[in-house]
């Protein structure tokens, strides 16, 4: 039995002007009718899973618990961060409120933001991870790269084991690019996807093994949650003083004992308009258009309009995302850039 953590508290900046801080992206239906955080929780359906838990910003409450109810998932399970300190952090709450009365369960550790097109694959590789939880041993999936991306995690395969996992024997976050370039046409790293799958004692382990100054306010944090309805609230001025990093630094950069299971199920974690361009059904002119949309003589368009019409003219490769309060316009191969603009901007909303 799997006990799935949805960690759900990131800001998706590079999505603005769609995604805010009172309304990041993976409350949003950037694919399809659900949004990305019930559809990261429908994708588990026919796993042997327990109820979900969900760890996002307290800001976010009534947004998560609405939409699990959407999907029928009625009595939530949802811890409330006053603060994000990033994920190394929020699956440590997490890891500590699952271990309580003395149980030690199977996490399965997934981001609430990313599309993912095959759910039997991404199911089977899930399957494949189970061997190496129960061996105490750290699992990340691992996705074959086609770019060098610079935003991602880097992993190097080492002894295969059995037919569905590598043992670890470098895990790089987020190299430069030259980095990146090596290791892409090496041909020996997978990208990591993200998704993490350990004991949750195994984890505690290792975090308290490389960082043991985030163990130890995650655990004073989470011996004085206040149960409000259905959210466990973690307290504020101890979790205040935590320390921010990520698990990828924190942890699966330190660690020796990680293995990767292979993924192929069609995995994109939407981190700007370009991927959602990629991933998006496009007409014959490879234009993708989300609401009233008019394109004459245009190409390779990504074109989002929330409220009235967006409609363009003999422009190729750019995107168009309208919303009630801004535009953005910006061409595919700057979309990465747009969480400068939001830095600019000060602010998101
Ligand atoms: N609850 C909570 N609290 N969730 C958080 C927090 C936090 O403080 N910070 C981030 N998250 C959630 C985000 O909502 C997202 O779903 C997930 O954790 C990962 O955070 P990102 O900020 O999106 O990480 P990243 O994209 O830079 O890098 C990670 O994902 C890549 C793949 O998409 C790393 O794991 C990389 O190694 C990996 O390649
Ligand atoms: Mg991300």
């Amino acid at each position: 039995m799997l006990q799935p953590i949805i960690i759900a508290g990131g800001t998706g900046s590079r999505l603005w002007p769609l995604s805010r801080e009172l309304f990041p992206k993976q409350f949003h239906k950037l694919h399809g009718d659900l949004t990305m955080l019930q559809t990261t929780i429908l994708r588990l359906e026919g796993l042997d899973c327990a109820k979900p838990i969900v760890i996002c910003n307290e800001n976010h409450r009534f947004l998560v618990a609405e939409q699990l109810r959407q999907i029928g998932y009625l009595d939530h399970n949802i811890i409330l961060e006053p603060v994000g300190k990033n994920t190394a952090p929020a699956i440590a709450l997490t890891s500590f409120y699952a271990t309580q009365n003395g149980k030690n369960p199977n996490l399965l550790v997934l981001p609430a933001d990313h599309i993912i097109l095959d759910k039997v694959a991404f199911q089977t590789s899930v399957k494949n991870a189970i061997s190496h939880i129960e061996n105490n041993q750290l699992v990340t999936f691992g996705i074959v790269p086609n770019a060098p991306e610079t935003g991602y995690g880097y992993i190097q395969c080492g002894e295969k084991l059995g037919d569905n996992g590598f043992l670890i024997s470098q895990f790089v976050e987020k190299p430069d690019l030259q980095t990146a370039q090596n290791y892409l046409s090496s041909g020996d790293y997978l990208w990591n996807s993200g998704m993490f799958a350990f004991r949750a004692q195994t984890y505690l382990n290792e975090l308290q093994k490389h960082r043991p100054d985030i163990h130890e306010v995650c655990e004073k944090s989470i011996q004085n949650t206040n149960d409000d309805l259905d959210f466990v609230r973690i307290d504020n001025e101890i979790f205040a003083t935590c320390p921010e990093d990520s698990i990828d630094y924190a942890v699966m950069e330190k660690t020796t004992d990680a293995v990767v299971v292979p993924m192929n199920a069609g995995w994109n974690d939407v981190g700007a308009w370009s991927s959602l361009w990629e991933v998006s059904d496009k007409d014959e002119q490879g234009n993708a258009k989300i609401g009233d949309v008019l394109a004459i003589d245009s190409h390779n368009n990504y074109l989002f309009a929330e409220t009235g019409l967006v409609a363009t003219v003999g422009v190729s490769d750019a995107i168009v995302v309208q919303t009630k309060d801004a535009v953005l316009v910006t061409n595919r191969d700057n979309a990465q850039n747009v969480k400068s603009l939001v830095q600019a901007l000060g602010r998101q909303n």
